[in-house]
């Protein structure tokens, strides 16, 4: 299977269609917010450096990132294939990345883009809740779970995000805008982007990227 990089703006749905996609796939799903979030929950260094940063809604520094995805894309699990959910987000990064994957026998193959418009990015992350257990996602409105408040997968109570708050989605969307954005043109020129439009539904969505994925076996 391949090696890919799902990107896009917070809210974008790059959580939804990761879940389906490792699912489907059977990929190790690689998601430096789920990694960071654990780390904050278990109370380790790196949580602790980690915290108030993503609160605020602000990218954690490049070299602890890189470090992270390096030690994660190393073992074994990943000789045949992954999917990197949220990472890389600035150009430091993707640098790093390209002299890394190749280093280790984990070339990039191909970069999804999901897009959505700023408005319902807002109106996502406002109406999200998240299962602190599996980490899936929903909407109080559009993706409901079969009980209220509770996660269909594990049956975990949801909550909602500390960094889903109007203060922190600016800084996030504005730092998506100055630092992750310029990495379509980077992966373009690298002959590995693919766009894909987030308005057509969850389930259309995926199965406009499962039609990718399957030719590229
Ligand atoms: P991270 O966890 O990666 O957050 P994010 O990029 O802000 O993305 P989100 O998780 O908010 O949204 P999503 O695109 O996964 O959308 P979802 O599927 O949930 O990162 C968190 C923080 O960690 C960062 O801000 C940063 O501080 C730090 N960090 C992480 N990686 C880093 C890095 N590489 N460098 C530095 N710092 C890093 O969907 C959203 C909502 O919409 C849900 O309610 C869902 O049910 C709904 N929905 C999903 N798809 C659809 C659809 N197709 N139609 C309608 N509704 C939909």
């Amino acid at each position: 299977m391949a090696n890919i990089i799902l990107m896009g703006p917070p809210g974008a749905g790059k959580g939804t269609q990761a879940k389906r996609i490792v699912d489907a796939f059977k990929l190790p799903h690689i998601s430096t917010g789920d990694m960071f979030r654990e780390a904050i929950s278990q109370g380790t260094p790196l949580g602790l450096q980690a915290k108030a940063i993503i609160e605020r809604g602000d990218l954690v520094p490049d070299e602890l990132t890189i470090g992270l995805v390096k030690e994660r894309l190393s073992r074994d699990d990943c000789a045949e294939g992954f999917l990197l959910d949220g990472f890389p987000r600035t150009i430091p990064q993707a640098e790093a990345l390209k002299v890394l994957g190749p280093e280790i026998g984990r070339a990039i193959d191909l970069v999804i883009d999901i897009s959505v418009p700023d408005e319902e990015l807002v109106r996502r992350i406002a109406g999200r809740r998240v299962c602190p257990k599996c980490g899936a996602s929903y909407h109080i409105t559009d993706m409901k779970p079969k009980k209220e408040g509770i996660c269909d997968r594990c049956g975990a109570e949801l909550i909602q995000r500390k960094d889903d708050n109007a203060e922190s989605l600016k800084v996030r969307l504005d730092n998506y805008y100055k630092q992750t954005a310029p990495l379509i043109d980077f992966y373009e020129k690298e002959g590995l982007y693919h766009h894909f439009d987030g308005m057509v539904g969850a389930d259309n969505l995926f199965k406009e990227i499962q039609t990718l994925l399957e030719a590229s076996k």
